[in-house]
């Protein structure tokens, strides 16, 4: 089919590249011209693993291509998906202005049927809104459909998560448009669920303030582990191996992070608010989020007395590994208190550390190796996931330390296994 995708940040530039793996005539769309040029020339304005390679695979098999101009999206394809921003707004609420934008130059170029589908996370009933709006702006009059298909691909993993979906959702209110959403997604062989668009919008935020709640859940009962000398991993796998609960989005932690939960949970508080409900369960799961850093600096702050002028390592600067997102990131926030609090840091990200500078600047040190990180340090912290750190040579990490601390906000390694190293090791809820 030809599709269209307007937006080209995490979630647009990884459906249009997949929808042309899976073979497809796809074109980028971008308001944004030097990220179109970037994409022309061959570069990436993301890191997304796996993502560059099938870039260039599909742009030079003739599937895939990129434009500054929505019109010309609109006018080569069949299907236009918008993929853009929908940030927060300072309630809490969220911010539909490009969305509406976007809407507004599909119906101004429109002259043929076209689907237009939204693949950004938006609030229950934004169809409603994007249909009326290109109605209103299509001088043509020309007849279209609305259709929600939220995404569920987490960053990091998004390539694999689109090429091998669990569920694809469409929200959807007529035969035509049902029949062509089939037809997009019937390479990828996944169970299809279709329903009215108002439900395909609420699935996104209950699904994604659920798994919120189940992070939350986990690091309220990591409190009580340490207070009575449980390990939560023990508790976790515990309860995990129940099917009903599962094992999945139980590791305690910093608190998630990224652009997704945090903004997601707020938005969701506010629909709920504006539909005259107080989800005062979601308020509680984002008080335990802001509450596990809280309490991961005061384990700091108490072991180490004072934090003034110490030198401190951070391994992990992205909000979860395998991504260079900082948005959001409890580890960028945790560095911030950490220099407010006056200490020296010496920081390292796998891929993070470009995007992290635009925030930290020249507060810290950047060590470009990770076997670097200890050099003469007070302590080490963990702050993100990233598998690589399993590998940090911790014999000679203890040794390059002036006192050998790990503070360890993603539980990568074994308690006993640091005391035996000679550290001392402090984590969540163990
Ligand atoms: C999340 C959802 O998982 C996706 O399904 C969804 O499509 C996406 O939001 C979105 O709305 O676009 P993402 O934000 O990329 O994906 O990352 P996750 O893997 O969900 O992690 C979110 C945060 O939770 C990270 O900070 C991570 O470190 C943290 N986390 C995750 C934990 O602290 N513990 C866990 O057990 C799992």
């Amino acid at each position: 089919m030809k599709i269209a995708i307007v937006g080209t940040g995490y979630v647009g530039l990884v459906t249009g590249t997949c929808f042309a793996e899976a073979g497809h005539h796809v074109i980028c769309v971008d308001s944004d011209s030097r990220k179109v040029n970037m994409l022309q020339a061959g570069g990436m304005p993301i890191y997304e693993p796996g993502l560059e390679e099938l870039v260039k695979k599909n742009v030079s098999a003739g599937r895939l291509a990129f434009t500054p101009s929505t019109q010309e999206g609109v006018e080569k394809s069949q299907i236009i998906f918008i993929a853009v921003p929908t940030p927060p707004l300072p309630d809490g609420g969220v911010d539909l202005s490009f969305m509406e934008g976007v809407a507004r130059e599909i119906a101004a170029t429109m002259t043929s049927y076209k689907i237009v589908v939204d693949k950004s996370t938006v609030p229950v009933r934004t169809g409603e809104k994007v249909a009326e709006t290109i109605k209103r702006y299509n001088k043509a009059k020309v007849e279209f459909d609305v259709v929600s298909n939220p995404e569920f691909l987490r960053e990091g993993f998004a390539v694999e998560d689109f090429m091998h979906p669990d569920r694809v959702v469409v929200g959807l209110a007529s035969r035509r448009a049902e029949a062509a959403m089939r037809e997009v997604y019937a390479p990828f062989k996944a169970p299809i669920i279709v329903t009215d668009i108002n439900s395909a919008e609420l699935i996104k935020h209950a699904a994604n303030s659920f798994l919120a709640l189940k992070i939350s859940y986990i690091n309220a009962i990591s409190l009580i582990c340490e207070a009575s000398g449980a390990n939560v991993q023990e508790v976790a796998n515990g309860i995990g191996m129940d099917t009903r609960i599962g094992r999945q989005f139980l590791d305690a932690s910093l608190g998630f992070g990224g652009s997704c939960f945090p903004k997601d949970l707020s938005a969701f508080i506010k629909i709920a608010e504006q539909l005259g409900y107080d989800f005062a369960l979601l308020k509680e799961v984002q008080r335990i989020n802001t509450l596990q850093l809280d309490r991961f600096m005061k384990k700091i702050s108490d072991t180490l007395w004072v934090v003034k002028d110490k030198r401190i390592g951070v391994l992990g600067l992205a909000f979860k590994q395998n991504t260079d997102d900082v948005r959001m990131s409890p580890a960028i926030e945790l560095c911030q208190r950490l220099i407010k609090e006056g200490a020296k840091l010496r920081v390292h990200d796998p891929k993070a550390a470009e995007k992290a500078k635009a925030i930290l600047g020249d507060a810290v040190t950047y060590v470009p190796r990770m076997d670097d990180v200890a050099l003469d340090c007070d302590a080490l912290v963990v702050a993100t996931e990233w598998p690589e750190f399993k590998k940090l040579d911790l014999e000679k990490a203890r040794k390059s330390m002036t006192h050998p601390i790990l503070f360890d906000g993603r539980n990568m390694f074994d308690p006993a296994e640091m005391e035996r190293l000679g550290f001392i090791y402090k984590s969540i809820g163990r």
